[in-house]
């Protein structure tokens, strides 16, 4: 018999902590029916890592989650479907590409930050408004070759958009500006594309304009869908990923020190980061036929709802899980950004996050080049920082000091 009640994750005690609720799902709820949401909660480590390996559990759920806002995307597509359109994508986000094309685009976004922050003069600063919350859109804006005096903009469809991905209670205020955007990211965006079809560039918009498998190309709108989904996928995920290893490093000093010696030590941070503080902490999936999970069988046709952020907390599958060790053995670094990761936060199998490696990428300059630039970097004193969202889940400031 259970002994606690069970958790509403649409709750204010949920929103300001969700760690103590996951435990509750795990131990005595691994598989919940919520009302508020239509979903089943799924919360245990090796039933979350079976909804994302097994076709069983489809991506079907997109269709209502995110089609409204961004059109038909890759996320929702099934087998060989899928499969192109992910052989036509993941090159661009990936080996040389990524390093001899798109490295210089993240270098300089990053740059141009730390400028900012160093002009101000006074030697403090919150990360998350002067930083992260700015980079990795940046970042997107300039590889696809948009015009970054635009960047207000982009910054607002984001946000509205992840608004809308987040809107577990259907706030209908939320729903209705996520609708808006579509239409006005569609308004400003199919020109474009069909400007860099007829004169091509070396921008990202170009290379997916002109990539081609067995005859298929990406159509104006399916390009357009896709970056409006890159601008929630690859925007505030890596925003809260990059204010996240910032601030377990900062509150864990041997650790910040480690990674300052050895630089290398930057993707083992940030793997661990996304195991103990996932920025997507929950990813749905539907069920086309009954299956039985560790805590019962979900019903065929039924949403179920993957609470990432309890799954990485599994003691069953991480030992000590509440702790940040950027070391810890049973993490692998070396395959924390493949689909073969010990960790759920870029989720498994064939939907795996395409931008992982850009991410990392993305992650490793920032933290090395703050670092560089902003000696003594500290937490300012008394200031702990606190984490927000349901959805998306990460930092809203990050306050710190350095000798200027
Ligand atoms: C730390 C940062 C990131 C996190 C935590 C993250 C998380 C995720 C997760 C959980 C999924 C799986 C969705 C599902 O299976 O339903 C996913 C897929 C995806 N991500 Fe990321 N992501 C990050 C960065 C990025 C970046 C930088 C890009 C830019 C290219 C990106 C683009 C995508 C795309 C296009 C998909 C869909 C892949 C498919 O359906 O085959 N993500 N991401």
């Amino acid at each position: 018999m259970p002994q606690s009640a069970p958790p509403d994750i649409l709750s204010e005690a949920f929103a300001a902590d969700p760690y103590p609720a996951y435990r509750v799902l795990r131990e005595e709820y691994p598989l919940l029916w919520h009302e508020a949401t239509g979903s089943y909660l799924v919360s245990r480590y090796e039933d979350v890592q079976r909804a994302f390996r097994e076709p069983v559990f489809t991506t079907e759920n997109y269709v209502w989650q995110l089609e409204p806002v961004h059109g038909r995307t890759i996320v929702q597509l099934s087998g060989r479907e899928h499969a192109v359109r992910r052989a036509l994508l993941a090159p661009a986000f990936r080996g040389r590409t990524l390093e001899e094309k798109f490295l210089p685009v993240i270098e300089r976004n990053a740059g141009e930050l730390i400028e900012g922050i160093l002009r101000t003069g006074s030697g403090t600063a919150d990360l998350v408004d002067a930083f992260a919350t700015r980079f990795p859109i940046n970042v997107i804006v300039d590889m696809l070759g948009l015009d970054k005096a635009d960047h207000p903009r982009f910054h607002a469809w984001y946000t509205a958009i992840v608004g809308f991905f987040s809107n577990l209670s259907q706030d209908p205020e939320v729903a209705a500006a996520g609708l808006r955007t579509r239409d006005e990211l569609a308004a400003y965006m199919i020109p474009v594309i069909r400007e860099r079809r007829a004169a091509p560039g070396d921008d990202l918009l170009s290379v997916l304009c002109e990539a081609e498998i067995d005859g298929t190309r990406m159509s104006d709108e399916e390009i357009k869908a896709f970056v409006s989904l890159l601008f929630a996928a690859g925007g505030e995920t890596t925003d809260k990923a990059v204010s996240g290893v910032l601030r377990h490093l900062l509150e864990h000093p041997a650790q910040l020190a480690a990674v300052r010696e050895d630089r290398t030590l930057i993707g083992p941070a940030l793997a661990e980061t996304l195991r103990r503080t996932p920025p997507v902490q929950m990813i749905m999936r539907e069920a086309a036929a009954d299956v039985t999970l560790s805590g019962g069988t979900v019903p065929a046709g039924s949403t179920v709802n993957c609470l990432i952020g309890a799954a990485n907390r599994d003691p069953e599958r991480f030992t000590d899980p509440d702790v940040f060790d950027l070391h810890r053995p049973d993490l692998t670094a070396s395959s924390a950004f493949s689909a073969a990761a010990d960790h759920l936060a870029f989720a498994l199998g064939r939907h795996f996050c395409v931008g992982a490696l850009l991410a990392k990428a993305e992650v490793e300059t920032a933290v090395s080049m703050l670092l560089d630039a902003l000696p003594g970097l500290a937490l300012q004193d008394g200031r702990t920082p606190r984490e927000e969202g349901v959805f998306v889940r990460g930092l809203n400031t990050l306050p710190v000091r350095f000798t200027p």
